[in-house]
């Protein structure tokens, strides 16, 4: 690539509210790596976001820590992209409240995750819970970024940050660049093995429908052996959706964890029922995260790495994030220093 050809620039952020899934692993996270050579990439682990619900501080900061871990297990390279804690560049927060002062309550109150969150969190709908789209604006519209890769769950939000963002550049002249949501295609969904019309959460309580990287092998064997398929006559391996969203989901993740093609999925396993389907999506499973959870378990013994990691991505981060903050509060009539 020619360097003096500037990179397109993309970011994302994530709760650090449990362990990665599979879901998040072989839906966003393993296509990760392979970005930094088209990308200029941030990732942060979104620390301010966690205090929209209640957290045992003590596992808030443990999980921020290990997430980060993961993430570096998973191939993320710290030399090639920039990687932080959202706590970490205070002008986050900054940008958050401005932005707060351009979004609407129509607006924020039509956010599906909202309406979610606050149906499950009845004794603390907070104000940050509402407000969160805004900080999340922020995140994103500081590094001004031409991508914003997320699930869909989070695309109402990339789409609140575009309409602030047009409005701000609409009040003050451009400011902001407007940035896309990106949604990976291959792989994308990977939904809970107890109930897979629901996407894998990586909040889910319970824990048996969903595998995360740093599951023991005897619990993803187990795992997928109890995963839900369905009861028609034969147990077939074949690719259906709507009738057979079971089977679909496990030959997804076959197919994401072996490289095979559906039809090779089919034919491997034709006449062979779901008995030898199921472990052999375990064992697929197993091999895939093997490697990626001793490295995750090396990585957080070795606190100084870990830190020296994050401290240089929150200094390259603050750095551009600061450009902007300070575009901005000049546009908006603040007195500079
Ligand atoms: N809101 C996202 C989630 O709940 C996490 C997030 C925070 C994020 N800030 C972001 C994602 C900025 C993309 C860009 O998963």
């Amino acid at each position: 690539m020619d360097e003096t050809v500037k990179k397109k620039v993309m970011l994302s952020g994530i709760k650090p509210t449990g362990d990665l899934t599979l879901g998040s692993y072989l839906g966003a996270i393993r296509n990760w790596k392979e970005r930094a050579e088209q990308y200029d990439c941030y990732y942060f682990m979104a620390d301010l976001h966690a205090l929209t619900t209640r957290n045992d501080p003590a596992l808030l900061r443990r999980r921020t820590l290990e997430q980060l871990a993961q993430y570096l297990a998973c191939g993320l390279d710290p030399e090639k992209n920039t990687l932080f804690l959202q706590s970490h560049v205070p002008a986050h927060a900054e940008l958050g409240w401005v932005l707060n002062c351009y979004t609407m309550f129509g607006e924020l109150s039509r956010m599906t995750q909202f309406k979610d969150k606050a149906a499950k969190n009845a004794d603390n709908i907070n104000g940050g819970l509402f407000t969160y789209p805004a900080l999340m604006a922020a995140d994103i519209l500081l590094y001004q970024p031409d991508y914003v890769p997320v699930g869909e769950d989070q695309k109402q939000h990339v789409e609140l940050t575009r309409d602030v963002a047009q409005r701000f550049n609409n009040l003050y002249g451009e400011t902001f660049k407007i940035p896309e949501p990106f949604i990976p295609k291959v792989g994308a969904r990977i939904m809970d093995l107890l109930d897979p019309v629901s996407k894998m959460s990586k909040s889910d309580e319970v824990g048996n429908g969903r595998v995360c990287i740093m599951d023991k092998p005897e619990d993803i064997l187990r795992k997928f052996k109890r995963a839900v398929t369905d009861s028609e006559t034969g147990r077939c391996v074949y690719y259906d959706p709507e009738k057979k969203p079971g089977v679909a989901n496990l030959m997804q993740i076959y197919s994401a964890c072996t490289g095979k093609s559906f039809p090779e999925i089919e034919a491997e396993f034709d006449g062979k029922g779901y008995g030898v389907f199921k472990p052999a999506v375990g064992e697929a499973v197993v091999e895939t995260l093997r490697p990626i959870r001793e490295e995750a378990e090396r990585i957080i013994r070795d606190k100084a790495y870990l830190e020296k990691i994050y401290r240089d991505g929150a200094e390259r981060a603050s750095y551009v994030a600061a450009r902007t903050l300070r575009k901005v509060y000049k546009k908006v009539g603040l007195v500079q220093k």
